[in-house]
């Protein structure tokens, strides 16, 4: 359907009066944002039942946070949010499925964007302890109410306030499953008014010192 609607956009693009080309780009959201919701679920769907095919491999943190950076530094760049990476020292190995660990990065990223004002900082930090990792996405961004934080890890849930527009609340639940299915669990602490720090483990494969 998006493939039609953009070819009549082209079209007829010199046919089209202003009204019916604001009708199809709107036609053309909408069908995108239903797209991406039918993808979440069934994404959702595929790793609950167990079916989401988890390539596993041992893959350097560092490079799960360079790639999960790339895709997202030009969005915190266009609100004037601050992004650092905090790579540590030693090479960190995890076992893991390197698309769907970039997926929940850049994901808690994606939220973490949404809920921090310009002049805010998104940070990236990684530590090991007993051969488990720790990756935290930590924004200073408005923060989640102590009675929400359990909760929005649940599908459909998102908190309401005036920044909650557009989403469906599925990230956080897909994020959960993701982590899960790696062996590991995902929380946030978070105060409100001062920021948010989502932070899930994973496995190591090795521990490697440089
Ligand atoms: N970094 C954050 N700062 C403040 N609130 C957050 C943050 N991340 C998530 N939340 C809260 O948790 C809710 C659930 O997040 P989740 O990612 O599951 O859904 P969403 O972002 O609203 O929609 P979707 O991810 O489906 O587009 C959000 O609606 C928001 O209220
Ligand atoms: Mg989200």
């Amino acid at each position: 359907m998006g493939m039609s609607i953009k070819l009549l956009i082209e079209q007829l693009s010199d046919k089209l009066n202003d009204d019916q080309r604001e009708l199809l780009n709107a036609a053309d959201e909408e069908q995108q944002r239903l797209r991406s919701l039918v993808d979440d679920l069934l994404d959702l769907s595929k790793i609950e039942a167990g079916k989401m095919q988890m390539e596993f491999q041992d893959v350097a943190v560092n490079s799960l946070f360079q790639r999960a950076q790339k895709v997202m530094v030009s969005q915190a760049e266009e609100k004037g949010i601050r992004f650092e990476v905090n790579t540590p020292s030693e090479k960190i190995i995890v076992k893991a499925d390197p698309s769907k660990i970039i997926w929940v990065l850049t994901n808690l990223i994606g939220n973490a964007l949404r809920y921090t004002d310009s002049g805010g900082t998104i940070r990236l930090n990684a530590g090991i302890y007993s051969r488990i990792v720790y990756l935290s996405v930590e924004d200073t961004g408005a923060g989640i109410p102590p009675e929400h934080q359990a909760k929005i890890f649940d599908k459909f849930v998102q908190v309401k306030n005036e920044r909650s527009t557009g989403g469906t609340g599925l990230g956080l639940a897909i994020c959960r499953e993701i982590v899960r299915a790696h062996g590991g669990t995902i929380w946030v602490d978070s105060e409100p008014g001062k920021g948010s720090k989502f932070t899930f483990t994973i496995p190591s494969a090795y521990l490697n010192k440089e």
